[in-house]
């Protein structure tokens, strides 16, 4: 039996959902937007230009994510590397940028049920914006569907420098180091996802084969999926076609898939089993 349609997929969207299986959805997709830039300059317009086209590509990954069901969605939105190469005139446009995106998409974040989350280091941020983001957090707390976390100032380094001073705080108002235990669950818990899974699927637009410094502990064992798209031109179809390409790989964890084992197992001798 073919699986229900979500409501409000377009027709290319519903012929690629029809494709899918529901039930192997990545649980978490994490997204480097890039391509801003390349997109304005080939129209020759101004960067700005890329950045501002850029909101439409976020509102129809958001939204078909959220249609489909795909339980949490992290967006790299802005890089502490950003912050401190980038022209002001261009990081102010981005911060005013971001400040009216969450202003105009609180009610439809509410509508499809989104709650809002922020990754990164939060308090360098001017102050109204970090009020607006805060007031957006707040407004969609209340939502159960899609996690949409913003990576906002965020560097991946920064993130493990900041959890292992926050185990180093905890251990200190604890009984002090000798008490102290690490293992990799807390370290989880100690980083600005503790809480999220870790990203099964990793995309990335504008064709660069890079990680730059976006969430390096939680993508170990995460699919990468490269597409020339530039970002401004991302739709929630490209997404659906990210999500199809995921589901025909074979994910091992560092293990064996079956028929390695099977091809394994039958060239051992009883004695080596
Ligand atoms: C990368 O393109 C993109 C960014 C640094 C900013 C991302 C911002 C948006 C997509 C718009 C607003 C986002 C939200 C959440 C409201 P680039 O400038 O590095 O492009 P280039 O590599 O082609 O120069």
């Amino acid at each position: 039996m073919q699986a229900r349609v979500p409501a409000g997929l377009d027709r290319k969207e519903t012929e690629i959902y029809r494709q899918l299986d529901p039930e192997r959805l990545p649980r978490h997709i994490a997204i480097i937007m890039d391509g801003n830039g390349r997109w304005a300059k080939r129209r020759h317009m101004p960067r700005v230009a890329g950045h501002r086209a850029g909101v439409a590509a976020v509102r129809s990954t958001v939204e078909t994510a959220a249609r489909i069901g795909v339980g949490a969605l992290t967006l790299y939105a802005f890089s502490e590397e950003n912050w401190k190469k980038r022209p002001k005139s261009e990081v102010d446009f981005l911060m005013r940028l971001l400040s009216r995106y969450l202003k105009a998409e609180v009610p439809t974040l509410n509508e499809n049920n989104i709650r809002l989350e922020y990754i990164g280091r939060q308090h360098e941020l001017p102050e109204d914006v970090q009020e607006r983001m805060a007031w957006a957090r707040q407004s969609t707390a209340h939502n159960t569907g899609t996690v949409l976390t913003l990576a906002l100032n965020y560097s991946a380094r920064s993130e493990l420098v900041d959890a292992f001073r926050s185990m180093a705080n905890a251990a200190s108002q604890n009984g002090g180091f000798e008490h102290l235990r690490i293992d990799e669950d807390t370290v989880g818990r100690h980083l600005y996802t503790s809480h999220l899974p870790d990203p099964d699927l990793v995309v990335r637009t504008s064709g660069e084969m890079r990680l730059s410094n976006f969430l390096l502990w939680q993508l170990a064992y995460a699919e990468i999926y490269v597409t020339p798209t530039l970002w401004p031109d991302f739709r929630g179809l490209h997404l659906l076609e990210a999500v199809a390409e995921y589901q025909k790989r074979e994910r091992r964890y560092g293990g064996l898939n079956g028929d390695a084992r099977g091809r394994l197992g039958d060239g051992l001798g009883k004695a080596d089993k």
